[in-house]
């Protein structure tokens, strides 16, 4: 038998299991930025009943232009900007398929979102990064120079896992400056507030990539979508696999979108357990980056690696960035309920004890 694999791009080669998740069995679990509050289950029996009625047996619409235009409404903007996806993450598969290739480049900012890169190599492109500074700001000029020869841009924002935003008149300012797709990742954008979206009404080269798997808390049924200038939309959807959204999914969105005010009832004490774990951090030494999502970064001068691990002793999970560009010392910590943040704090404290540098 041969076994060579040159059937694959090569540079797969390179990016193979460039995406892995070590995921412990913890009773606290902070390492994913989910929401820490599920659907109240009267909202849960609402989606059953309406996808009880339902043709299971039937495809879902070839263009789901109700649904869309939900969605368009809820973010004021027109249904013909706007693309659903099964996650954001599938849509800027979609975006990256129509834009990148060998010889293209792809611009992000590090540390970042670790699937842009990987994503960029498995299209081929050249992925160029752009150092955050110091402080984990974005480097304007340093991305205003880079996205001049550029294909594509991708910037979180609130962005993973810093929790670092980027100025809107700064943002325009970039955009207008190249010739470059924007792609504007607004996962975090319900804990900040600030967003690209009217960009996308004036500028044919952005795209906002919004989520319902964070203040949603639609993680586990994957939803997203995607809002552009109206005159690229249609190339977009030609990229995007047909009935990518399923029955269930919409179900679910249509109750979540009705019912917003209940889903989103948590956010701000999510934000205000966010300023008490900085503080806290801080008082205890460590170096804590300002955070505009649902997440904070620090830093310790020990080993993030064995701090992981006693935290993990103690169940209680948290993100080890220590493998990401630039955070040898850094852990991520998503913001849970007041009992969970009050667990992690008191893991990290006994661990920062016991792990001795
Ligand atoms: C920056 C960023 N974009 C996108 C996602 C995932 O979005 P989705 O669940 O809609 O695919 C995440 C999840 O952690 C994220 O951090």
């Amino acid at each position: 038998m041969r076994g060579t694999l040159s059937f694959l791009k090569p540079q797969l080669r390179e990016a193979v299991g460039g995406y892995k998740l070590d995921v412990p069995e913890c009773p606290i679990k902070l390492n994913q930025n989910e929401n820490p509050y599920d659907w109240p289950s009267s909202l849960k029996q609402a989606v059953f009943e309406r996808v009880r009625d339902m043709s299971w047996n039937r495809y879902p619409p070839f263009v789901p232009a109700a649904f869309v235009a939900k969605v368009a409404k809820y973010v004021g903007v027109d249904p013909g900007q706007v693309l659903v996806g099964n996650g954001s993450n599938e849509l800027m598969y979609a975006v990256f398929a129509c834009v990148l290739e060998p010889r293209r480049k792809l611009v992000i900012t590090q540390p970042t979102f670790t699937l842009y890169a990987l994503l960029g190599k498995v299209f081929g492109a050249d992925v160029v990064d752009v150092p955050l500074d110091a402080e984990m700001r974005f480097d304007l000029p340093g991305l205003e120079i880079a996205a001049k020869d550029a294909a594509c841009v991708i910037i979180a924002t609130p962005n993973n896992p810093t929790g670092s935003v980027i100025d809107p008149m700064e943002l325009e300012h970039l955009v207008a400056s190249s010739e470059a797709l924007f792609v504007i990742d607004e996962a975090y954008f319900d804990f900040h507030g600030v967003s690209a979206l009217e960009l996308c009404a004036t500028h044919k080269n952005v795209v906002v990539l919004r989520t319902f798997s964070k203040a949603f808390a639609t993680a586990g049924l994957r939803f997203g979508f995607m809002v552009c200038h109206e005159a690229v939309q249609p190339y977009f959807a030609t990229a995007k696999l047909p009935y990518n959204v399923n029955i269930f999914t919409m179900a679910a969105v249509e109750v979540a979108l009705e019912q917003a005010n209940v889903l989103k009832g948590r956010l701000d004490e999510i934000k205000r357990e966010r300023e008490r774990v900085i503080r806290v951090l801080k008082e205890r030494g460590l170096h804590v980056y300002p955070s505009r999502a649902n997440f904070v970064l620090f830093e310790s001068d020990k080993n993030a690696r064995k701090l992981w691990e006693k935290m993990v002793k103690r169940g209680v999970l948290v993100r080890d960035v220590s493998k990401y560009p630039r955070l040898e010392r850094a852990l991520r910590v998503s913001i849970g309920r007041p009992e969970e943040n009050d667990a992690f704090l008191k893991a990290l404290e006994a661990a920062l004890v016991e792990v001795k540098k």
